[in-house]
């Protein structure tokens, strides 16, 4: 038999096989989170540490909020599980309703999923199913950008512009192609909000709509800012363009909001922020605060009637076992109501100048080649160790999990997004934090 972990102490032997995580290293040093509340995590010993993520980009309330947990409660005691196929429970039917209350006008559509990933190949199918209902079905090709993230699954994957995350899963989804990403340093290095240069790279669309002829482009997907691959806000004017080219040539276009809705920029979604209207756009993280896994993709109702027609039946064969789970309901509409209560959907905006000047303050700190920021999202990038890249941004992330702040690193660049509750002490001792960290790093 094998030697079984003994939990909390020795993980080299643990059966459970860590996502996005180097397993080896980490279990002969693990970092346990063990209880949480408001701002902060604690550590099976019982050491506080500060939450600058939100978890994973997702407790946009902060933790363990009474609303949430009473719902899920009270609803895993009142009915546990029931089937969304051809059947329907009240909960569903009222989340889906408040969440169309919030969201842009227009999107009074909601089809709900498990995660980030599975809205995301929703909503690509949704696109493709789309076109094909009225009479289009030549459109097939999916436009992605370079250093996008769309979740794992194969639609997002291949969509996604992350070579680590495809180089080992084969030829992926046929008809996809990129555009590139925005980030430039050598013209926007530490700009606050919206970089002023890149809105041509908006153009790069176009070049693919002359590459591939326009008719045969379903989607393009983007994420109003990206997240995952290192904080990359849109330059300004370039989700204008998109969407103008989008509109041109009858292309939808579906925001990727798993990290930029409920809050996280100032507004409930990033496309209100920004004042660009996508086609379809898709959701999960602060959807139940991360409370328990669900995703939802919103639609105009104009693609929702494009369904709507023709014989009586199934419209769309797609659908999750849990699509519309009772619990992930109950803890949305909990999740909603303290966003709510609280002003949490808007409340980055108060915050914004104070995080903004925060996160520059580390101009000039050693290793720092970039500072960049948007709602209550900002990047610190630094110069990669010669010979080792991504090695120091992950003893800068070690260093301050020991010193009591969790952040999260990609390659060299830390990312921070706090619970929308944060207040300025907790804002100035992240960054002090990070400060002394980066001080001390080689
Ligand atoms: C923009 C974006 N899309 C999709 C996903 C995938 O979400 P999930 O991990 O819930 O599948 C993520 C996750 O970070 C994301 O940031």
């Amino acid at each position: 038999m094998n030697k079984r972990a003994d939990f909390g102490s020795d993980l080299e032997q643990a059966a459970f096989w860590m996502p996005f995580t180097a397993n080896r290293q980490f279990k002969k040093a693990p970092r346990l989170l063990a209880r949480a509340e408001g701002m902060y995590y604690w550590t099976p010993e019982g050491r506080e540490v500060l939450d600058g993520t939100a978890g994973l980009w997702c407790v946009n309330a902060g933790h363990c909020r009474p609303k949430i947990v009473e719902a899920v409660k009270r609803q895993v005691a009142t009915m546990d599980f029931a089937p969304t196929f051809q059947m329907g429970h009240p909960i569903a039917f009222e989340f889906a309703e408040r969440l169309a209350r919030i969201a842009p006008e227009g999107f009074s559509r909601v089809f709900f999923t498990n995660s980030g990933s599975e809205s995301v190949d929703t909503a690509l199918k949704i696109a493709l199913a789309y076109h094909r209902a009225r009479g289009e079905g030549q459109r097939f090709r999916l436009i992605g950008r370079e250093r996008g993230y769309h979740g794992v699954n194969f639609g997002g994957m291949a969509v996604g512009g992350l070579q680590a995350n495809k180089k080992a899963f084969g030829p992926g989804v046929a008809g996809v192609d990129h555009i590139r990403h925005t980030h430039d340093l050598a013209r926007n290095a530490f700009s606050k909000g919206q970089p002023l240069h890149g809105v041509e790279f908006a153009d790069e669309l176009e070049r693919l709509c002359a590459l591939h002829d326009p008719s045969t482009i379903a989607a393009v997907i983007v994420e109003p800012v990206a997240g995952s691959a290192g904080v990359l806000v849109p330059p300004k004017g370039y989700l204008e363009r998109l969407r103008e080219i989008c509109t041109r040539h009858g292309i939808l276009l579906i925001f990727d909001e798993v990290i930029t809705g409920f809050g996280r920029l100032g507004h409930p979604f990033a496309s209100q922020r920004f004042g660009v209207a996508p086609d379809l756009f898709t959701t999960a993280k602060g959807l139940t605060n991360g409370t328990v896994p669900m995703g939802a993709v919103f639609l105009k109702d104009s693609l929702y009637e494009a369904f709507m027609q023709g014989p009586d039946g199934i419209e769309l064969f797609q659908g999750y076992t849990y699509s519309g789970h009772p619990m992930a309901c109950a803890a949305g509409i909990g999740t909603l109501e303290t966003y709510e209560d609280e002003g949490l959907l808007t409340r980055a905006q108060s915050l914004e100048k104070h995080w903004e000047d925060a996160a520059h303050s580390l101009k000039g700190t050693r290793h720092v080649i970039d500072v960049r920021n948007c709602g209550l999202v900002a990047a610190v990038e630094l110069e990669p160790r010669a010979g080792a890249p991504g090695r120091r941004a992950y003893e800068a992330f070690v260093k301050a999990f020991e010193t009591g702040v969790l952040i999260r690193v990609t390659a060299d660049i830390i990312a921070l997004s706090p619970p929308l509750i944060v207040e300025k002490p907790q804002i100035d001792r992240l960054y002090q934090t990070l400060r002394e960290v980066l001080q001390q790093l080689a």
